[in-house]
């Protein structure tokens, strides 16, 4: 508890998080201590009712400011433009409303878990990743606003806590992936899990379009733990990974290992699962978390949300790395 605000941890349902309630508006004043606070509450904020950000948009980005040197303007982003806001070029849209049409993602299949549940664990609910991580240095922090979300029991957001999911691998398996590194790629760009057991021949990729090594475990540079640092299936390269060093590809020692290590991640006991409500803001560490989003209506629902990331502290491991995605100019010669 602060003058600033008042904080309750965990996040209903789940080992972590926190909801974070401010005193008084964004507007009036930015609050110290949030970057702590996220810290300290494994890497998950909720902070609730400020519908004000959806008329003046500009103080998401001020809010995301708090949380570290560099707010990624997506206009740089190798990524369609019609996706970008209007006026905030640091707000990413996400959303089903035309003209910036994403579809959500399909819904489980079978629905329900054998026991009835609404299925959480990989491989039965599909999408983990964590935000960005096929570039290096990898971004830090993401900020998602609800403007407008679609009903309950549908269109969450689901976490879960890499720390908590490290912490648990059994002695062996930590061994195991302690100096492995996994290799991330784009989402769309044909090196995806689905591609692969398709047979496809991905196209040759220019140096900044390549997939990144990133290390299966890291080391938070705020709080010292360990955390599992991982995506499944469109966020790996299946062809040349998801392991380097392992059997490649979507059936070798490689793909059954991720398969074990994202289905240990992804457990109901290391998940949280978001239910939105207008004027949301829930800020996560993609150092030591992966997120999924479920499946609306398209066809009768308009969903729109704002994301915004926060990159420029990823640990002493990328200490002094140039950023893989930005093509380099051919060097001169005489
Ligand atoms: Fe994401």
């Amino acid at each position: 508890m602060s003058a600033e605000f008042e904080i309750a941890s965990p996040l209903p349902g789940a080992a972590f998080g926190a909801t974070l309630r401010l005193a008084k508006s964004i507007a009036e004043d930015l609050p110290g201590g949030l970057p702590e606070a996220l810290a300290d509450a494994g890497g998950l904020l909720l902070i609730p009712g400020l519908n004000q950000i959806a008329a003046e948009p500009e103080l998401l980005l001020r809010l995301s400011r708090l949380f570290g040197p560099e707010i990624e303007d997506y206009r740089y982003l190798l990524t369609s433009q019609h996706l970008v806001h209007e006026s905030v070029p640091e707000i990413f849209l996400v959303t089903n409303m035309v003209p910036n049409y994403r579809p959500p993602p399909l819904r489980p299949e079978p629905p329900l878990t054998v026991d009835g549940k609404f299925p959480v664990q990989y491989p039965q609910r599909k999408g983990w990743h964590t935000d960005q991580s096929y570039r290096r240095p990898p971004p830090d922090i993401s900020l998602f606003f609800a403007v407008n979300p679609v009903a309950r029991e549908r269109g969450q957001t689901l976490f879960a806590s890499g720390t908590l999911a490290y912490d648990a691998l059994p002695a062996a398996l930590k061994a195991k992936v302690e100096n492995l590194q996994g290799l991330h790629a784009q989402p769309g760009t044909g090196r995806g899990r689905g591609d692969a057991e398709a047979g496809k021949t991905p196209r040759a990729f220019a140096p900044h379009e390549r997939s990144q090594p990133q290390p299966v475990v890291r080391t938070h540079p705020v709080t010292g733990r360990k955390a599992l640092y991982l995506c499944e299936r469109g966020q790996m390269d299946w062809f040349d990974g998801p392991f380097v060093g392992l059997q490649p590809g979507p059936y070798g020692d490689g793909a059954k290992l991720l398969d074990e290590l994202m289905s240990h991640y992804t457990r109901p006991e290391f998940v949280y699962v978001h239910e939105w409500t207008q004027g949301d803001v829930l800020v996560w560490d993609n150092r030591c978390l992966v997120h999924t989003a479920t499946w609306y209506d398209a066809d009768k629902e308009q969903r729109m949300m704002w994301r915004t990331t926060v990159r420029g502290n990823p640990g002493a491991i990328y200490a002094g790395e140039e950023k893989s995605w930005i093509p380099r100019k051919e060097p001169v010669t005489a």
